[in-house]
């Protein structure tokens, strides 16, 4: 099987062919969703949230980041493994952000970083990709800006924010990223940035004018049962499903039906 690259993602645009990424932060659910063709495997910071349980995507660390990225490297056989660097890990000197960064590709097996913002963290980028790590951007609603935004609402709706993105992807594309996750934000601002870059964008909640699109994996199956934005689509309800075969074990363990003769030794 032939691995996912950072060029490959490249033709993809460059051939019109969209890009899909879901997220992924353990081994088992990381081996289906490569071997059901998904091109890149984002071990997401949201593993905050849909793992660990926490309002925002803030508390989680570098080595909580390893531990997951690591799981889904093991079974990716084709997807390219993202991972994020988790907040606070790579905004302050360029030195640490770059440490960060290497012990990341080091210890996790990740192929590539994202990393959430733009002009403000240009030169930690640079000096990112400049050491032979690809690099992701994200920019729109970046999660682990949470507390500057005050609620998870859709960004660049006004004209100086939307400028802001615009020249945020243009630097990004210029430091050398190859690619740029674009997060609630209009469609058609999505669609103006995407046609504007040779770099491929990934959308979620920015609407079909991307070169591809990411959903959180937990989301998307239905597991986050109280989570349903505009943007999410539902493939499957796995919260109905898993509560079926939960409660179906329940009964069978307390009838004393499970196990029976043929699942003893
Ligand atoms: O952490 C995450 O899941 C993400 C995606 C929503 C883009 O960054
Ligand atoms: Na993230």
């Amino acid at each position: 099987i032939k691995r996912i690259t950072t060029s490959a993602l490249r033709d993809m645009k460059t051939r019109g062919e969209k890009i899909s990424m879901l997220t992924s932060y353990d081994y088992s659910t990381a081996k289906v969703l490569d071997e059901a063709g998904v091109e890149v495997l984002l071990v997401g910071d949201s593993a905050a949230n849909v793992f660990a349980g926490f309002e925002t995507t803030l508390p989680i660390t570098l080595d909580n980041m390893i531990y997951h990225a690591s799981a889904v490297a093991r079974a990716a056989k084709r997807a390219m493994v993202l991972a994020d660097l988790p907040f606070g890990t790579y905004q302050g000197a360029t030195e640490e952000a770059y440490k960060a960064a290497v012990r990341m590709m080091k210890e996790s097996g990740a192929h590539a970083l994202k990393l959430e913002g733009g002009e403000e963290i240009i030169d930690n980028i640079k000096k990112i990709v400049q050491s032979g790590i690809p690099v992701c951007g994200h920019l729109g609603l970046t999660p682990q800006s949470i507390y500057k935004f005050g609620d998870f609402g859709v960004r660049a709706k006004e004209d100086a924010e939307a400028a802001k993105l615009k020249s945020d992807a243009l630097a990004l594309q210029e430091a050398g990223c190859f690619a740029i996750v674009l997060e609630k934000i209009p469609a058609h601002l999505a669609t103006e940035v995407s046609k504007s870059l040779d770099i491929p964008t990934i959308g979620i909640g920015a609407g079909n004018g991307c070169d591809g699109q990411v959903l959180v994996v937990n989301d998307m199956l239905g597991l986050t049962k109280e989570f349903k934005p505009k943007f999410l689509r539902q493939y499957l309800n796995l919260y109905e499903e898993i509560t079926k075969a939960a409660s179906s074990y329940v009964a069978d363990v307390k009838a004393g039906t499970y196990p029976n003769e043929s699942e003893q030794y």
